[in-house]
């Protein structure tokens, strides 16, 4: 559910009609929506309850620092992945101790930059890396709390470039060797092993990947408590998927993946943490663009937007699938008809859906694609030199821009001429 509604013929984020928001910042633009970023916050959080939880955010979805502290006001934890999102997260106001660090790389100034700051847990992914955090940790003369991230050698069955949790990827330690590692830590100065951490992949349409995991993680931390450590955290990941083709399909809730967690690690006495990013972000955003042109090719016909495969990377990259609508809500028994929606960028690459079957569209008109607010706005560049598109944050009946749109001065003015020329 969303807060994207038609209303009197129109397309409103909650209160605000998005006519209103491309006329104050032009086109395109990302919206998003506060009661949605919350009731989805709030599903998880309900549903993890009464077990001790903290439900951290994966900012890597969605990192605007207005978003971060809509939720961190919330009382959301966050769970990044890298020095940046860290200063993110702490310029949301969000506290060290609602902070994870997670990530498959994290570098020694990433480590003194947390450590310094505060940080709830590192979710180690190798020994190095549990060797180097040591290190830092004892120069510093704090202790760095860890959990160890296990790779249960699960097949999360989502798209191949986002499944994280099988033996040839690389992320985590082999669960088999979890013991060793787990002994290592022990014996490190500097770490205080406090839980375990696993995360299978992103967009999961089913939960028996996750129980699957979840079992594995049960019985480790059984293993690793009759093998004397203390272990009181399990991470669980992120990666519960959300319905981007609304006609066709309906992704488990996060009331039955709460139902899940309980079921499967629900006795074992931890404190619970998740990392949902997409679930939270993804239905609270839209992308909106205009109609520049449309072209009658041959056998086809192109729908030419001011958008672009470097505002929203997601269908090129893996093939995504986002719905398209219309600003202006067609009129029922509207004739469609079938459309190469495309960008202006020079590649053919540059396509967001082929053979869509729309509503008829003129030049100038608005059209917005949904579910974008996850790996939308946080994964765009400025390919083509096109300036990165503003973010608007909506709040019942108004809104504000929290990323403006850089004028060609700024951009241009980034890039410097070295003396000999
Ligand atoms: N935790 C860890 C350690 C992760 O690697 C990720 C996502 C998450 C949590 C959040 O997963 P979510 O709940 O959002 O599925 N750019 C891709 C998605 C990449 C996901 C990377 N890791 C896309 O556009 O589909």
């Amino acid at each position: 559910m969303d807060h994207f509604l038609y209303h009197n013929g129109t397309l409103h984020a909650e209160d605000v009609a998005i006519p209103d928001i491309a006329e104050a910042v032009g086109t395109p633009f990302y919206v998003y929506s506060t009661a949605t970023l919350t009731r989805h916050y709030q599903l998880f959080a309900e549903a993890l309850s009464p077990l001790p939880h903290l439900v951290c955010f994966a900012i890597k979805s969605l990192s605007n620092v207005a978003v971060l502290k809509t939720l961190g006001n919330l009382g959301a934890g966050m769970d990044v992945v890298s020095g940046g999102e860290y200063l993110r997260a702490k310029a949301a106001g969000v506290p060290g101790d609602r902070i994870v660090f997670s990530g498959v790389g994290k570098t020694r100034d990433e480590m003194r930059l947390a450590l310094t700051g505060g940080i709830r847990q590192f979710n180690v992914e190798s020994e190095p890396e549990m060797r180097a955090l040591s290190e830092v940790a004892v120069s510093l003369g704090v202790t760095a709390p860890i959990t160890i991230r296990v790779n249960p050698d699960v097949d999360a069955r989502t798209h191949e470039k986002i499944a994280t949790g099988k033996k040839e990827n690389k992320f985590g330690i082999p669960i088999a060797r979890a013991s060793e590692v787990y002994a290592e830590a022990a014996r490190l100065p500097g770490l205080q092993v406090i839980g375990i951490d696993v995360h299978i992949g992103s967009q999961l349409t089913e939960l028996e990947p996750f129980e699957q995991a979840y079992l594995k993680v049960a019985d480790l931390t059984r293993r690793l408590r009759s093998e004397g450590h203390t272990i009181t955290r399990l991470d669980l990941g992120g990666g519960l998927g959300i319905p981007y083709e609304r006609s066709n399909s309906a992704p488990p809730l996060p009331t039955d993946y709460g139902a899940l967690i309980k079921r499967t690690v629900g006795d074992l006495g931890c404190e619970i943490e998740i990392e949902p990013g997409r679930l939270i972000s993804g239905n609270a955003g839209i992308l909106v663009s205009k109609v520049i042109y449309v072209k009658n090719g041959e056998g086809r016909d192109f729908m030419i937007l001011d958008a672009a495969m470097n505002d929203l990377v997601r269908p090129s990259m893996y093939g995504a699938h986002h719905d398209i609508i219309p600003v202006a809500e067609p009129p029922v028994a509207t004739p469609t008809q079938e459309f190469d929606v495309v960008g202006p960028v020079c590649e053919t690459g540059d396509t967001f859906a082929k053979g869509r079957d729309l509503p008829l569209v003129a030049e100038g008109d608005l059209v917005a694609f949904r579910s974008a607010g996850a790996y939308g706005a946080v994964m765009a560049s400025e390919y083509n030199t096109r300036p990165l598109i503003p973010e608007v944050l909506v709040h019942g009946d108004h809104f504000a821009v929290i990323r403006a749109r850089p004028s060609f001065d700024e951009i241009l003015n980034r890039d410097t001429i070295p003396s000999w020329l």
